[in-house]
């Protein structure tokens, strides 16, 4: 199968794909002082939980962008169930070539997925041009917890940073953290294991299936990964950035 469709396949027990709670996900809203008139894009939407989240408690409109087609449709599927259409559109494909109306959003979110752009100082820039001068961001993006002594290849297709560069990063863009939610251990814990329980379920269903043994590998090395690096090294959080005047 293609890569992709292994987190389909991961993926089946959860709706919000990222390490942190409903909760949090309803406290980045509050703060961002979202309301019925808010106007929002998301990149990386996933099986868009969070628009929809937002579009029941708070009434934002927005797009969600989500590269994966089964995810795209099961956020479609989703918006047509709680009747969030007319809030909420779904669009598929890549959120890098997604033709955007510039500086018309109020807020741009890119939860677990900068690497849409390439990574967080070009997802910043990027989600920049989405909005409008007194927009915010939100980002959800991993971090150094400490000195890293990780295999090299473990940040091959991803870079990470301490949170200070984070910061750092958002200002050298003209913005400071207005807020971050940190996940705690046990949200990574939860949503690493929610992984491991979908590949699991399909490798049971399908001992004889012809990618059973492409699956397994990416169960095992997502288990391993997790439990002898990321668990010790990587947090994940939450950002709003704000624009500061100079
Ligand atoms: C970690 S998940 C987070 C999903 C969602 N933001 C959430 O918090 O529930 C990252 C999502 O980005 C999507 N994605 C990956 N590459 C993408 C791209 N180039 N354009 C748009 N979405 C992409 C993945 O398919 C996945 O659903």
């Amino acid at each position: 199968m293609e890569w992709y469709e292994l987190y389909d396949v991961a993926e089946r027990y959860i709706e919000l794909l990222n390490p942190c709670s409903r909760e949090k996900v309803i406290e980045a809203g509050d703060v961002l002082g979202l309301g019925p008139h808010t106007r929002l894009i998301d990149f990386g939407c996933g099986t868009g939980e969070p628009l929809a989240m937002w579009a029941e408690q708070f009434g934002v409109i927005g797009v969600g962008i989500e590269f994966r087609p089964r995810a795209a449709a099961k956020a479609r599927l989703k918006m047509i169930e709680k009747g969030l259409t007319k809030q909420i559109e779904i669009v598929e494909g890549k959120g890098a070539d997604y033709q955007f109306e510039k500086h018309a959003f109020d807020i741009a979110s890119c939860m677990g997925a900068s690497f849409i752009w390439h990574g967080y100082p070009q997802a910043i820039r990027a989600m920049k041009e989405a909005i409008k001068p007194n927009g915010k961001i939100l980002i959800g993006e991993p971090y150094w917890i400490k000195e890293p002594h990780v295999p090299d290849d473990l940040c091959r297709d991803e870079k990470f940073y301490y949170e200070h560069e984070l910061l750092d990063m958002a200002r050298t863009e003209g913005f400071t953290f207005e807020y971050m939610i940190r996940s705690s251990e046990e949200e990574w814990a939860r949503y690493n294991a929610a992984n491991w329980r979908g590949l699991t379920a399909w490798l049971k269903e399908n001992p004889r299936h012809p990618d059973y043994d492409q699956v397994r590998g990416w169960l095992d090395k997502e288990q391993d990964t997790y439990l002898r690096w990321l668990r010790e090294y990587i947090g994940w959080a939450l950002y709003i950035l704000t624009p500061l005047p100079r």
